[in-house]
């Protein structure tokens, strides 16, 4: 199949790879001349496990990088749109980015095509392109408009790809349905991964993907609906995990009770400083948006961002009453990224952490294991950077974990205790054990696990009820 994929980032760049890995003949366009440079010269721009791999395997083959959109859409029957959807002021989504391709398609347009809305839009947006690309009713030639939203996390986003537990299409044409088919067959008839050259499948990944076919309309709305749906559930332990700091009891227990029915599942059940990144912060302000414009109130969605504000700010509470006064600490802080896995720092809860301690006249040393220079580009000189997580903890007043990244877990308690002015330690992650903490004499608060002071302290409160 000849297709285009109109964006290079995460989304356009993954997917463009990872559909010339199944087979077809991808031209990857975007409208940044470096970019398009950086590519055809061999650098992935974005650091994805496979994507280097997969890149070399096929760019100059069946897999290549053009700015040219024009000539790419005319040579292609599927043209993917995977270009940015960033938020405006008020939660709702800017398309202007999706509006300009779409205008340019609409030029180009020499032979049936099927357009596909790759990027995060909102419901109603594929009868908006539809009337785009056929103004007066008149287009150039025959189409149809597809939503195939995509689901992948960044970390594991090729095998999110070429492994996904859905694939879903929501078309209105059964010509373009058919289409969609015969791309997305290699993964669900299962013959990709049989291949002796496939990108291995992970562990948890399903075997065959489910293929749900749906209208345009309701495939936008899951992909608006599950990101906050997921959102939801971590607001939701988070919440759970502020009343067990009331109560003494422990978020990792009851997060393991509640997530073992199969009904709720494990998942997205880990308490912490709250969720970042460029898409749950964004779709959960988006989704909220699109349901008021159409009439539609839905302030769970609301509570849903406030929860996650509130555990930073709770956070910083705990930063401020295990320290008595924060002004002119000094504090050691590993983890700038949104996660681990990532050097991803957009919507970071680290960030803003940290931003909010920078107002209170901390000084802060930070380390991540990939974020650091991306953090920069937001903190500059505000605060140092540190070669490594040790060097970051040099005479610190206490230290604090910010991302989950699992190599902080690892770390040499003995070594830390040394380091540090003084052994106070405030996981946002809950990266370490509580036993394997108080063991090692640090003075240690976490999410959802009261110190063993606000253990006491909760006991003697009882027993005096009593
Ligand atoms: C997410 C969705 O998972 C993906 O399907 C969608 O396509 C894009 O958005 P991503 O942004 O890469 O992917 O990150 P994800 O792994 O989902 O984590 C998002 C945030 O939630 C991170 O800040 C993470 O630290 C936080 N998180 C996640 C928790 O705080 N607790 C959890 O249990 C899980």
């Amino acid at each position: 199949m000849q297709i285009s994929v109109i964006g290079s980032g995460y989304v356009g760049l993954v997917a463009a790879t990872c559909l010339a890995e199944l087979g077809h003949e991808v031209i990857c366009v975007d409208s940044d001349s470096a970019k398009i440079a950086a590519l055809n010269a061999g650098e992935t721009l974005i650091h994805e496990d496979y994507l280097q791999e997969l890149l070399s395997r096929h760019r100059g083959n069946r897999l290549s990088f053009s700015t040219d959109l024009r000539a790419a859409a005319r040579n292609s029957v599927v043209v993917f749109i995977a270009v940015g959807t960033p938020s405006a002021e008020n939660g709702t989504v800017d398309l202007s980015c999706v509006e300009a391709v779409v205008h340019s398609l609409a030029e180009a347009m020499n032979g049936y095509k099927v357009i596909v809305e790759k990027s995060t839009v909102p419901v109603y947006t594929s009868e908006r392109v539809h009337n785009a690309l056929s103004p007066n009713g008149h287009a150039k030639a025959e189409f149809d408009v597809v939503s195939n939203p995509e689901f992948l996390r960044e970390g594991t986003a090729v095998t999110d790809f070429l492994y996904p537990d859905r694939i879903v299409v929501g078309s209105g044409s059964e010509r373009a349905a058919a289409i969609m088919r015969e791309i997305y067959a290699p993964l669900v008839d299962g013959s990709y991964a049989q291949l002796a050259s496939a990108v291995p499948k992970p562990e948890p990944a399903r075997a065959i993907p489910m293929y749900i076919e749906t209208s345009p309309r309701s495939a936008e709305l899951i992909k608006h609906a599950s990101n906050a749906y997921l959102a939801l559930k971590i607001s939701f332990i988070n919440a759970v995990a502020s009343f067990c700091e009331s109560v003494g009891a422990n978020i990792e227990e009851v997060s393991r009770g509640i997530g073992s029915d199969s009904r709720i599942g494990p998942e997205f059940l880990r308490a912490g400083i709250g969720y970042g990144g460029s898409c749950f912060p964004k779709d959960v302000a988006a989704f909220r948006a699109v349901t008021h414009e159409f009439g539609f109130e839905f302030p769970l969605l609301d509570e849903i961002k406030r929860i996650n504000d509130e555990q930073r700010i709770r956070f910083i509470g705990k930063v401020r009453s295990a320290l008595g006064t924060i002004k002119g600490k000094k504090l050691a802080v590993l983890g700038l990224a949104f996660k681990d896995g990532t050097d991803d720092v957009r919507e970071s809860p680290a960030i803003k952490v940290i931003e909010q301690l920078l107002k209170e006249k901390c000084q802060i040393t930070a380390f991540d294991p990939a974020a650091m220079d991306r953090a920069r580009q937001i903190l500059g000189s505000r605060i140092k950077y540190a070669a490594d997580a040790y060097a970051a903890m040099e005479g610190a007043d206490a230290l604090l974990i910010l991302t989950e990244w699992k190599e902080f877990a690892n770390l040499d308690l003995v070594r830390i205790k040394h380091v540090l002015r003084s052994p106070i330690v405030l996981d946002g992650r809950n990266v370490f054990s509580q036993a394997e903490m108080a063991e090692a004499g640090f003075s240690y608060f976490s999410v959802g696990r009261p110190a063993l002071e606000a253990l006491r302290s909760l006991l003697k409160k009882g027993q005096s009820a009593r």
